[in-house]
């Protein structure tokens, strides 16, 4: 599975830590930026991990700023991705069970590494219940108003 991974300065050690974790356990990591540690902009990163999700270049995406709020608006911009903010093990199981989210917004000052990577281990390894959850997830869909050139 490929993860693309997204932050800003304020997610940027939260996106190192999770990146050893997922190297370690047979994770393709991508890490579309930023590459060293200065103030950027958090919608210029969670747009290019975003794009990359909305046009199958990844499996998932994580994307990390300080509350995690400014990743998930940005990643929600985008046709086919289903960004959730989790801060809790339970809310990322739901948000794969329920919502077949395949983007993973966190927050860089808000949870301790340790956390995130239970949140992002509990996100990858469950899978989509189907059934009603589709049929709901088909309602959004229709109602995306917003297409973009893939
Ligand atoms: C940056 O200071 C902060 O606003 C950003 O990381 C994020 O929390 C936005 O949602």
């Amino acid at each position: 599975m490929k993860i693309g991974l997204a932050s800003d300065h304020a997610g940027y050690y939260m996106k190192k830590y999770l990146a050893q974790y997922l190297k370690k356990e047979g994770y393709e990591v991508i890490d579309f930026g930023p590459d060293i540690l200065k103030k950027v902009d958090y919608p210029d990163y969670g747009a290019r991990a975003s794009m990359a999700l909305s046009n199958g270049k990844i499996d998932r995406a994580i994307l990390i700023c300080g509350t995690g709020i400014g990743m998930s608006i940005i990643a929600n911009r985008f046709p086919d991705v289903r960004a959730a903010l989790c801060y809790t093990p339970f809310l990322a199981e739901i948000a794969r069970l329920h919502n077949d989210a395949n983007a993973l917004a966190l927050g860089g000052r808000i949870i301790a590494n340790e956390l995130a990577c239970e949140i992002v281990r509990v996100f990858l390894e469950t899978k989509f219940g189907g059934g009603r959850h589709l049929r709901r997830i088909k309602k959004i869909e229709k109602l995306a108003l917003h297409r973009f050139e893939k």
